[in-house]
């Protein structure tokens, strides 16, 4: 079905124009110089070498050999310092491979590491992916130290909505329950009737009984969810920068070349892109499909790290990549994890009245049962 309406900022009638706003009003990132720990040794030593030498195992189709004796050290010094710490490392599905493969705890997609979040025993927990996932993770666990590599790591979908817009949303149509994409700030999550990913929007909003259901922020998985539901959707004008890059032109002219070739994408995409595709799903659900299906070869319509961990899974499948990096995403890298560790930075603090509401909606999401 088409989306039943479509608004952003400019058709609510802000009176003073909250996109001027920082991204995350709820939360911020702050440091501590006294928790700081010396910086480790980062030569590259045949001690090094020994002790990486079965991680670089994971990686070797996707990292060649002579850019290892940058990274071992790191890798090596990052492991040692998470003990020390007491720390574990989640780590998003689009992350590089050496940080996916060779210093990350649990990895998987938003949904899995908002769950996992709430598991974590440890007492700091290192989030590499953007700051709408720290954040997910400290409203989830807030007894936990919960520390981002570099706060400016952002996301297209978190700013393009602020708290503001969700409560005019709601006075424009009264009664109606708002669902919240995970890639919003605590603030919007505050906001909401509950929170939903990738891998369950269309559950999440027919979770809700209604009619007609708000989507917000991202208009292409709204009207992604809107094709799979007989319920109404109402959307909102943001866009993921990475996804609505891709075209259909672009991915016909793969199969042209190729009428084999298998083509999967995440429901972030333009739906005439969605249209060429074998599979949609969240990034997980991407990846359990090439782990089952094994096709010879297969376009992965998403960012571009993904295809490269999950080669260094599957080498024996050719996976061709339109390369569309997060510039968000790839802010993360074993230098700032390092920095992380040792300086403890950068803390996400959330006001607790904004965390304790945003927590009623992703803990809704979490407990619906599939
Ligand atoms: P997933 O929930 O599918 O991992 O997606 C998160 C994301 O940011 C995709 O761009
Ligand atoms: Fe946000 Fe898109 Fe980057 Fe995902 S890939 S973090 S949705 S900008």
């Amino acid at each position: 079905m088409a989306l039943a309406g479509i608004y952003g900022p400019d058709d609510l009638g802000h009176a003073v124009p909250p996109h001027a706003a920082p991204q995350t009003p709820g939360s911020i990132a702050v440091e501590n110089p006294a928790r700081a720990l010396p910086m480790p040794s980062l030569d590259w030593t045949p001690e090094v070498e020994r002790e990486t030498a079965h991680l670089y195992e994971r990686v070797k189709t996707v990292i060649p050999p002579i850019e290892w004796p940058f990274m071992a050290p790191y890798v090596k010094a990052i492991n040692e310092l998470k003990r020390e710490r007491n720390a574990v490392i989640l780590a998003h599905n689009y992350q590089t491979p050496e940080i996916f493969n060779c210093v990350s705890d649990i990895v998987g997609d938003s949904l899995k590491l908002a769950i996992e979040a709430t598991k974590v025993k440890a007492d700091v927990i290192v989030q590499c992916g953007v700051h709408f996932m720290a954040e997910t993770a400290k409203i989830l666990n807030p007894s936990k130290t919960v520390l981002i590599p570099d706060s400016r790591a952002g996301c297209s979908l978190a700013s393009a909505i602020t708290g503001e817009d969700v409560r005019l949303l709601r006075e424009r149509f009264p009664g109606v329950p708002v669902v919240a994409y995970v890639n919003t700030s605590a603030d919007v999550k505050a906001e909401v009737d509950i929170c939903c990913t990738s891998s369950n929007a269309v559950a999440v909003v027919e979770s809700l009984g209604s009619d007609t259901v708000i989507m917000v922020p991202d208009q292409y998985l709204a009207k992604y969810v809107a094709s799979q539901t007989k319920v109404k959707i109402i959307a909102w004008k943001g866009a993921c920068e990475v996804h609505e890059r891709f075209t259909g032109d672009e991915l016909r002219s793969y199969r042209q070349a190729d009428p084999t070739v298998q083509i999967i994408a995440h429901p972030e995409c333009p739906p005439d892109v969605i249209a060429e595709a074998d599979f949609t799903g969240s990034t997980a659900h991407m990846i359990d499909w090439v782990r089952n299906h094994k096709p010879q070869r297969v376009v992965m319509v998403t960012e571009c790290s993904m295809a490269d961990n999950v080669q260094a899974e599957l080498p024996q499948v050719n996976f061709i990549k339109p390369c569309n990096l997060c510039p968000h995403m790839k802010r993360i890298t074993l230098p700032k994890i390092l920095d992380s560790l040792v300086y403890m930075r950068e803390e996400i603090v959330i006001d607790p009245m904004i965390a304790d509401r945003a927590r009623r909606s992703v803990e809704r999401m979490i407990n619906l049962k599939n």
